[in-house]
């Protein structure tokens, strides 16, 4: 639907990269829709289209990090939306947590969850994981997803 398209397009996102590790491969994409859910207990959604590789790996492994991109990093995130799938991780430096979260070099901090409930909703996947870890790395200010721009937060109003 085209105004949806135009109304999200005016919505600032947030960038993440969602990411999970099955048999020693590293997936991960690209991903703004993402929210908190609950807090207690400590639930977050993530909405994956269904056909991507990285959504059908996290299926496969029940678990998956969410790398919150600072403000400098556009060109991670480009990399995850447009590179090659099998391409991604060797342009980015990472570690992998607990042998399953992936954990991209330079952002600002990561979520580590346990997959626990999953609803096909139109051409997507929601994937509701429960937060077992959070680290924060920095205090970099966010990378802001806008009218198929980046931009960084700017200067507080108040
Ligand atoms: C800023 C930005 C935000 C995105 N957010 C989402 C999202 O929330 N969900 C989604 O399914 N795709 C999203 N995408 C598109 C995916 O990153 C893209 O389709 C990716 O190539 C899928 O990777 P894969 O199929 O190799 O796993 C976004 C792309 C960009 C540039």
């Amino acid at each position: 639907m085209d105004c949806l398209r135009d109304f999200m397009r005016r919505t600032p996102q947030c960038v993440t990269v969602v990411a999970t590790y099955v048999d020693g491969v590293p997936h991960g994409m690209t991903v703004s829709s993402f929210t908190s859910v609950s807090l207690e207990p400590p639930l977050v959604v993530v909405a994956l289209q269904r056909d991507t590789r990285t959504c059908q790996a996290i299926l496969q492994s029940g678990r998956f990090s969410v790398n919150l991109l600072g403000e400098g990093q556009e060109a991670v995130s480009d990399i995850f939306a447009y590179a090659e799938h099998s391409r991604r991780f060797s342009q980015v430096g990472y570690t992998v947590k607990d042998g399953v979260y992936p954990v991209l070099d330079g952002v600002v901090a990561a979520l580590f969850c346990r997959t626990v409930d999953i609803y096909g909703v139109g051409d997507h996947k929601l994937i509701v994981g429960e937060v077992a870890g959070c680290e924060i790395y920095s205090d970099e200010l966010p990378l802001i997803y806008l009218q198929r721009r980046y931009y960084g937060v700017g200067a507080p109003k108040s």
